[in-house]
């Protein structure tokens, strides 16, 4: 076990300083590195105000009238890309959902000449996902003042949305984040998940935070949490146990790395190993699920499990932070 420092990955910190304007307010979504705790808790409190009950009306306003929201995700999404859709459409934007296999990325054109022909018709938010690290960055740099970058998922760097409905879904079940410990468990090494929720968490002040892998997958850029290779002493009194799938699709050496039902009985989430976590504890994943490899259905669908939680909670930290980076824009 080693204690060392969160890193939300290379080049953050130039991130956090360019994800906001001159006047200090946030413009774009990059990172949660680097990211004012007080203004962390304002757009989870913001969020919370978006929640309505399941079956009742979703939340609306017109924060986002008038604005055109563009969702560029060139790697593959189902949470993110459809709840960026809602929230936008549920503050009152005009939305666009870029197919890049039918435009014209695939004549050649290159990404930042797709953005400056989808700003030149007046689109005011690009969202972005791409499986390449600083796209997001690189796309902020070239946009006009006025118009707001938010990254929806940069390589194995960040997905700083994740990390603040994970935050959110945590403080509702557990309310303050210093006397907790929370454990993460799986393919820290690759996880983007991993490294915006510990930087979220150490932000505002979590008491203890675990990273629980394989030894070949664990991280190299972290500090401030306690990396592990034992399960079971990872999540020995854990108050919040979030298991994280396998990112196969990032890395091609998978040498000794434990497959299938043999990663499943060294690193699964089951009932058994449920046990030795806090009592009420809460479990969490970011999606999309390997059922009985990283997590048993019966985890995933039990009393303690709250994933589904986490999507309704996507929504509405999507909302926050359109409206904010919305407000910061109208003030600049
Ligand atoms: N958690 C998450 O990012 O899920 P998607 O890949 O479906 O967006």
């Amino acid at each position: 076990m080693s204690i060392t420092t969160i890193n939300e990955g290379q080049g953050t910190l130039e991130q956090s300083d360019l994800q906001l304007d001159e006047n200090g307010l946030l413009r774009h979504l990059l990172t949660l590195q680097g990211m004012d705790p007080v203004q962390l808790e304002a757009i989870l409190d913001r969020g919370e105000e978006f929640l309505t009950k399941p079956g009742a009306p979703a939340a609306r306003s017109n924060a986002l009238a008038g604005m055109t929201v563009a969702n560029l995700f060139i790697e593959n999404s189902t949470r993110t890309r459809v709840s960026f859709e809602l929230a936008a459409k549920r503050l009152g934007a005009d939305v666009v959902n870029l197919n890049l296999n039918t435009s014209s990325a695939v004549k050649g054109e290159s990404i930042v000449d797709m953005i400056y022909t989808l700003q030149a018709m007046q689109v005011d938010m690009f969202v972005v996902r791409d499986h390449q690290p600083g796209t997001q960055a690189m796309i902020a740099q070239h946009v006009d003042a006025y118009v707001s970058v938010l990254n929806a998922g940069e390589a194995n760097v960040s997905h700083p949305t994740q990390g603040l409905l994970d935050l959110l879904t945590i403080r509702r079940h557990k309310g303050r984040f210093e006397e907790l410990t929370v454990a993460i468990v799986g393919d820290i090494a690759h996880s983007r998940v991993a490294m915006s929720t510990s930087a979220g968490l150490a932000a505002l002040g979590v008491g203890e935070l675990r990273l629980i892998s394989p030894p070949e997958l664990v991280p190299n850029n972290v500090t401030n949490a306690k990396i592990m290779t034992d399960i079971d002493e990872g999540i020995t009194n854990a108050d919040v146990v979030m298991a994280l799938r396998i990112q196969k699709e990032r890395f091609a050496d998978k040498a000794g790395i434990p497959d299938g039902d043999e990663y499943f009985r060294a690193y699964g989430i089951d009932e058994q190993r449920m046990k030795l976590a806090a009592k009420d504890a809460i479990v969490m994943h970011p999606g999309p699920m390997n059922r009985g490899i990283e997590i048993d259905s019966s985890v995933a669908d039990g009393p303690q499990s709250v994933i589904r939680e986490q999507v309704s909670n996507g929504v509405a930290v999507r909302m926050a932070i359109l409206e904010l980076l919305a407000q910061n824009r109208r003030t600049a």
